[in-house]
């Protein structure tokens, strides 16, 4: 085991839901590559993700890509100090390949294997961006599954300041798409189409704006979707007019309640994180919006908005650094397909 303060290799792996993702991250040189494999196409088909074909996609790819990625970084198997994986929260058959390979690995090179928290990566992501946020920050952590705003004090220092009461605000968008006819996964799609509309000519609601708390709900937004859907027939041009509404009453509210909490912490910086942090229309409003306040934005680099394994080698990377070390290994293990965040203890 490599002593306090060397340099450690951590291999990560993420195969929570329908990404299959590695990289290699240096304790002191920071990301050194990562490779990732959609299977959006492979569910596009079924409107969403199939679990059990999930778990069987991430079984083919990931011992592939883990060889490719050392390849291109000229790195052997031999050369890694620890593996994290996402131990949760996903899908548990998803989560399970991803621990089984990166326990069954780490077994047979005799290195620890760790689990991290999948949105503990996603919120730490920022932090591979340059320039990078410094601890303490407020983070909007906007994914398919989650829409939660926290004070983040350190590695494992979390603080919830408010989430949302019913759907995420991907699924909205994941669901609002499918309203429309558009493809899945349906963030990118809303927004595509929007490109062509004008907000306010269909009126949707800001749900719980003026709600005077860091909470969110998205659920009567999607109904509002319904509703003027199901009135008439749609033509392009008014799928086009409902999706910017729609995407701007999301934004619209994502924003005041981001900058609310920045306002709350007396913090001056704020992270987004999470598959709906690559909307375009929330970078540019809660960007400027925030400049106004004197206060900046971080982003992860777009391509680490979405699922991929380079938050997971970072948030183990960092939790490494801050242990002073790696743990012990360990041969028995367990994931978590439920999981919150403030759960999770300090590095
Ligand atoms: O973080 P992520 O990759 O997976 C989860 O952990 O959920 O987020 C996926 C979500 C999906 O709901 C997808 O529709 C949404 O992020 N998304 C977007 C955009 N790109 C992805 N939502 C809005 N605008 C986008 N450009
Ligand atoms: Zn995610």
């Amino acid at each position: 085991m490599p002593p306090t303060g060397k340099p450690l290799l951590i291999l990560g792996i993420e195969t929570s839901c329908d990404e299959s993702g590695v990289a290699l991250y240096d304790t002191s040189r920071g990301l050194l590559g990562h490779k990732l494999h959609s299977q959006v196409a492979m569910h596009a088909d079924y409107g969403g993700v199939v679990p059990e074909l999930a778990s069987r996609d991430h079984i083919r790819r990931v011992l592939p890509l883990t060889r490719e990625l050392l390849a291109e970084c000229g790195l052997q198997l031999a050369d890694i100090n620890a593996i994290a994986y996402t131990q949760g929260p996903g899908l548990a058959g998803a989560l399970l390949v991803g621990a089984s390979i990166a326990h069954g690995l780490a077994y047979a090179l005799g290195i620890p294997a760790m689990g991290i928290h999948h949105l503990e990566g996603h919120l730490l992501s920022p932090l591979l961006a340059d320039p990078a946020p410094t601890f303490p920050f407020v983070a909007l952590l906007v994914s398919g599954g989650h829409t939660q705003l926290m004070r983040v004090g350190g590695v494992g220092d979390y603080e919830l300041l408010g989430e949302t009461v019913d759907d995420a605000a991907g699924e909205a968008f994941d669901k609002t798409a499918k309203l429309l006819g558009l493809g899945y996964p349906g963030g990118p799609e809303i927004a595509r189409i929007a490109e062509h509309g004008m907000p306010g000519k269909f009126k949707l609601p800001r749900p719980m704006l003026n709600s005077g708390d860091f909470n969110f709900s998205f659920s009567g937004l999607k109904t509002a979707v319904l509703t003027a859907a199901r009135d008439k027939t749609l033509s392009d041009a008014d799928k086009a007019d409902l999706a910017a509404e729609f995407q701007a009453a999301a934004v619209d509210v994502l924003v005041a309640k981001a900058l609310a909490a920045l306002e709350k912490t007396e913090l001056n910086q704020i992270v987004v994180a999470g598959g709906v942090g690559a909307n375009l229309r929330l970078r540019e409003q809660l960007t400027t919006r925030a400049a106004k306040m004197g206060c900046h934005v971080f982003y992860p680099p777009l391509a680490l908005c979405t699922d991929n394994g380079a938050m997971i080698a970072l948030a183990g990377g960092l939790r490494l650094s801050r242990a002073g070390g790696a743990p012990q290994a360990k041969l028995a293990f367990t994931v978590r397909p439920r999981w919150d965040l403030d759960e999770l203890g300090p590095a």
